[in-house]
């Protein structure tokens, strides 16, 4: 990579500044999904294996006010942190002020501690989201080095990413950030071939930017989820009451032109008079006629799509392929990951988001090289774009 990362520095001693992305499902101080506290261990385990003292630092959630703060501490990240470490992990529940310098004043090398949810700084004018530098400056401030290892937050500039790094402190990537940019990094910017994107998702404007930048780039690009009948509309096939971005038309239109014969639609869907699961489904090929609407990809374009993939070497995954979380319409969603998890010899990379969340829930998190933890920040990366909390990371 060509920014620092945290075995560039020396940690001994130091105390090390951690913005980690600890923005987990948290109900009634239960966490859903502990996978994003996972996936920071390596860099926490390494500051206190180098003898650094952790100062670990998330958002959670949006806070806009004072009573937003309420289920939004990260408290209960800090306890299942010391669970997973096992070891104590110190929690402060203020994110400035006496408690927290007196708290790192007292850490000894190797102690980890966690500070308060970065965004009940929003509450007062916004000051973490829009960056504000005198709260940039105090965070930086705490530490002696800032290790940057929060991927998920990589598309946004606040106060606790791009401002702590701005202020001049020496600052470095984590494992994880360092471990994302390479996957997703590589299969759009230097992929073994041919390389296959599946793109998925209800709309075709939330992937615009993520086609444009690889209709070059791969070899072939897999459109399924509800996208796909704006596309159909595009080339005047019928969709029946299928989900249509009517302002979109013509933007399909032009993706069809530009990618040519890279471009893949289902040739057949699974579709249903309403949108629920207690209604029948048909399976039909081609135009949708009626008055029905297609809920998912059907078992011919599963097969289309698992020749297709046939022989790839880098494989990029982005959305469902249906309304998965209706079993009458998830067997799309479930035929694609198949597919790519039983690929042999590539690289097969899930872009963060809701499928990644239908791998785990199907159970086939563990076939794949590489499961973002970013939703919008793997986006953004698949779109082509600079993220700009690892644009402030030191160059090496
Ligand atoms: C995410 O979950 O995508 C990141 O943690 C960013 O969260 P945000 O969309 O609230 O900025």
């Amino acid at each position: 990579m060509a920014k620092k990362t945290i075995e560039d520095i020396d940690l001994k001693d130091k105390k090390v500044l951690v913005r980690v992305d600890f923005n987990v499902p948290l109900k009634d101080g239960v966490i859903g999904d502990d996978t994003r506290i996972k996936a920071a261990l390596p860099t926490i385990q390494y500051v206190i294996d180098h003898d650094g003292k952790a100062i670990l630092f998330s958002h959670l959630g949006r806070v806009k006010t004072e009573e937003d703060k309420a289920g939004k501490s990260l408290a209960p990240v800090a306890k299942r942190l010391g669970e997973l470490l096992g070891k104590e992990v110190t929690f402060v529940p203020e994110t400035r002020g006496a408690e927290l310098e007196a708290a790192i004043a007292n850490m000894k090398d190797g102690d980890v501690l966690v500070f308060e949810n970065t965004r009940f700084e929003d509450v007062d004018g916004k000051k973490e989201s829009k960056n504000d530098p005198e709260l940039g400056k105090y965070w930086a401030s705490l530490g002696d080095v800032f290790v940057n290892d929060a991927f998920g937050t990589a598309h946004r500039a606040h106060a606790s990413n791009v401002g702590i790094a701005s202020t001049g402190i020496p600052t470095v990537a984590g494992f994880l950030m360092e471990k994302e940019i390479k996957f997703i990094g590589e299969a759009v910017e230097d992929p073994k071939r041919p390389m296959i994107a599946i793109l998925g998702g209800a709309k075709v404007s939330d992937k615009i930017g993520v086609i444009k930048n690889l209709i070059p780039k791969a070899d072939k690009i897999m459109i399924g989820g509800g996208m796909t009948y704006t596309f159909y509309a595009a080339k005047g096939m019928k969709i029946g009451k299928s989900l249509v971005e009517t302002d979109k038309i013509d933007l399909a239109k032009e993706l069809i032109a530009e990618a040519g014969d890279k471009l893949v639609l289902p040739i057949d869907n699974v579709c249903a008079a309403e949108f629920s699961n207690d209604v029948p489904t048909e399976t039909i090929e081609g135009e949708i006629e009626g008055d029905v609407m297609a809920l998912d990809i059907g078992p011919a374009s599963v097969a289309l799509f698992a020749e297709t993939l046939a022989g790839a070497k880098t494989v990029v995954w982005n959305g469902p392929m249906g309304v998965f979380e209706m079993s009458n319409f998830a067997n799309g969603t479930i035929g694609v990951c198949e597919a790519i998890a039983n690929l042999e010899g590539a690289t097969t990379i899930i872009g963060g988001g809701d499928s990644a969340a239908a791998a785990e829930q199907l159970g086939f998190a563990d076939k794949f090289t590489h499961i973002s933890t970013g939703g919008g920040a793997s986006l953004e990366l698949l779109e082509g774009k600079t993220l700009p909390g690892l644009a402030a990371i030191n160059d090496k």
